[in-house]
This record gives structure tokens, C-alpha cells and sequence, in this order.
């Protein structure tokens, strides 16, 4: 069953020097319960589709397309209906914990606000849940009070809140955006085996944004590779591993610092895409990574290449599938 159908989306910004498209023909889907990986480097349109679902895109941008939710298109409903899902049918982990978190009110008041507001608890009940909701992500109240306030806790505990904060109302669909970017990296694992738990366990759709290819190998049924607000290769996880169809999609598998041994190789690897992401501004009209691509030909610069089918559900946009593959 189809939870979240994401059909041609586009994001546009009036800008100074005319109109940017951030987002271009974005495609994505998600089946209940499964795992969809979403990366690409900085800038490549991860978040602004994370807060298009979410109906969350900063003033002035339009979203044009369908974002379709167990069929119901959110670009077509009001902020009182997107209220009324965000929370109760989806809701979103930040990147830091900081942005969900409002710094004078007690934790246990922000995890107990969703179920008041959805759910039409008391206080009392509200708080009650809340209490059991922080104990299931490693704050039981004994050693975490509920008038605790964000400040007195640290990074990975902030965050642990927030995915309490997210999953107290039961969403169908969860949306986490580097939710361990900007923690230690010890308790960067655990986090990500927390939400892996709980989806799980609430039987959630998750959309995984992340730049870290590993934990997409190990965590995501389904991906998509983003590159300069597109999709450019999208499958079965597995399938898009053992290709790797798109140029692009080598270049961030080369430079995965847990595929060298060595710290000399991963230094050497890590420079393995020469170049950076071209800014909305500034995209060529062929080919987004035609500046950047080994294996580039005039074809490439002319016009955008279109997303081939390579196999069930796999795609990719390169004009040089079969260079590529034949290496
Ligand atoms: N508030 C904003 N105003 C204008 N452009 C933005 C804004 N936020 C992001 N962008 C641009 O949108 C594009 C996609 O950004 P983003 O979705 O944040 O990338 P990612 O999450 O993959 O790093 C980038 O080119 C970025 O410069
Ligand atoms: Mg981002």
C-alpha cells in the first residue's frame, strides 16, 4: 500500500535576477511501513522536499505538483487540515533538535502538547503519555522529570525528545531530516537504532534524509539519489548499491570514508567528486552534473537527460548508462 506519492514537484523562489527552481520534477514514493533513503550532498534539495511535505517551506516559495499522503494531495488543502495531519499523520525529526524545541517550556509539556491538541486529552492524561513516551526513548522520569527544560539535557538527549515529541500522536509517516548531523558522533548510532526501533514498532513510513551512504546500505528499503534539486537515480536500495547506474551515485559510494581502510585512502577518496553543487542560480541547461562528470560527452550539456527505467522501480537520468555500466 502506497503511503506517500510524491508526483512532479516542483519548488520555485522569485529571486532578484528572476525565478529559481530549487526543486525540479521530484519524484518520490513510499509504501507503508518501509524505509525511503534520501541522499545527495549539501544543497541538493534534500530538506526543502522534507518540508514540502510538511506544507513547512519558507515564505515565498510555491510548491507546484502532487504530494499525495494516503492519497489526499497536501498541496491542495488548507493550513487548518495541515495542522490538523502534521503530528497526528506525519510528522519530522530536524536535523537539530534545537529548531523543534522551544527553550522555556518544561519537556514534558512540548512532548504532552501534540496529544492535547489531536487527541483532546486532559492535562493530566496528556502528561501521563508523555511521560511514557520519554521513557520508551531512554528519558524515564525517575531520571528525567518532566519539568526538565531542554537546556539541561544534551544534544542527544534534546534530540531524543524531539522523536518523542514526533511519534506521541502515532504518525503514519515520519520524516527525519540528518537527524544526527549535529551530534556526537558516538550517539549518532544510537539515535539512528531508536528511530529504526520505533518505526518498527509503530509500523511507520520513514523518509531517512541523510549524506551518509552507510547507514542508507544499512537502514532504507528504497532510495533516491538527489542531485541539484532532481532525482537522478532512484530504486530498491540493494539494487541501486549493486549498480550504482548513475555517475553520481559512484562519486558519493567513492567517497564514503567507511569504504577505505586506511585514513590516507579515505583522505584521497573524499576528493573523489572534484567540483560543488551548482547553485539554483547557476544550473547548466543539459545535464546538472555535466561539469563534474568523467564521463561526460557534448550530448550531456545539450539537454537534460531523462530518468531511464534500467529495471523494475530502478531508474536513472544519465545519457551514459551503458558507459558507465560497462566499466
Ligand atoms: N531559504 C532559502 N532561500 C533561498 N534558497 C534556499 C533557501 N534554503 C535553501 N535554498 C536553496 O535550495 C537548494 C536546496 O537546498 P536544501 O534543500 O536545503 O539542500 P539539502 O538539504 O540537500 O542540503 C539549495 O540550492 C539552496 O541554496
Ligand atoms: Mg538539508
Amino acid at each position: 500500500m502506497t503511503l506517500l506519492a510524491i508526483e512532479n514537484l516542483c519548488v520555485e523562489l522569485d529571486g532578484p535576477d528572476g525565478t529559481l527552481r530549487l526543486l525540479d520534477d521530484v519524484n518520490l514514493f513510499l509504501s507503508k511501513g518501509r524505509c525511503l533513503g534520501l541522499v545527495g550532498e549539501s544543497g541538493c534539495g534534500k530538506s526543502m522536499t522534507a518540508l514540502a511535505i510538511m506544507g513547512l517551506l519558507p515564505r515565498g516559495m510555491r510548491a507546484s505538483g502532487r504530494i499525495l499522503l494516503e492519497g489526499e494531495d497536501l498541496l491542495s488543502i488548507g493550513e487548518d487540515r495541515l495542522c490538523g495531519l502534521r503530528g497526528r499523520k506525519m510528522a519530522m525529526v530536524f536535523q537539530e533538535p534545537m529548531t523543534a524545541l522551544n527553550p522555556v517550556v518544561p519537556i514534558g509539556r512540548q512532548v504532552a502538547e501534540g496529544l492535547r491538541l489531536h487527541l483532546g486529552l486532559t492535562r493530566h492524561e496528556a502528561e501521563l503519555r508523555a511521560g511514557k513516551m520519554l521513557a520508551r526513548v531512554g528519558l524515564p522520569v525517575e531520571r528525567f522529570p518532566l519539568g526538565l527544560f531542554p537546556h539541561q539535557l544534551s544534544g542527544g538527549q534534546r534530540q531524543r525528545v524531539v522523536i518523542a515529541m514526533a511519534l506521541t500522536c502515532g504518525p503514519d509517516l515520519l520524516v527525519a531530516d540528518e537527524p544526527t548531523t549535529a551530534l556526537d558522533v558516538t550517539v549518532q548510532a544510537q539515535i539512528l537504532d531508536l528511530i529504526a526501533e520505533l518505526v518498527e514498532e509503530f509500523d511507520m513510513g520513514l523518509v531517512l534524509i541523510t549524506h551518509d551512504l552507510g547507514v542508507v546500505a544499512e537502514s532504507t528499503d528504497t532510495m533516491s539519489v538527489m542531485y541539484a534539486g532532481k532525482v537522478v537515480e532512484d530504486g530498491p536500495t540493494d539494487e541501486v548499491f549493486q549498480r550504482m547506474a548513475h555517475p553520481y551515485t559512484r562519486g558519493l559510494f567513492a567517497a564514503m570514508p567507511s569504504h577505505s581502510s586506511d585514513l590516507d585512502a579515505t583522505r584521497k577518496r573524499l576528493t573523489t567528486i572534484p567540483g560543488r553543487v551548482p547553485d539554483a542560480s547557476s544550473r547548466p541547461s543539459g545535464c546538472p552534473f555535466v561539469a563534474r562528470c568523467s564521463f561526460a560527452t557534448d550530448q550531456c550539456s545539450d539537454a537534460p537527460p531523462p530518468l531511464e527505467r534500467l529495471a523494475h522501480r530502478h531508474s536513472a537520468s544519465c545519457f551514459n548508462l551503458s558507459r558507465v555500466e560497462g566499466l
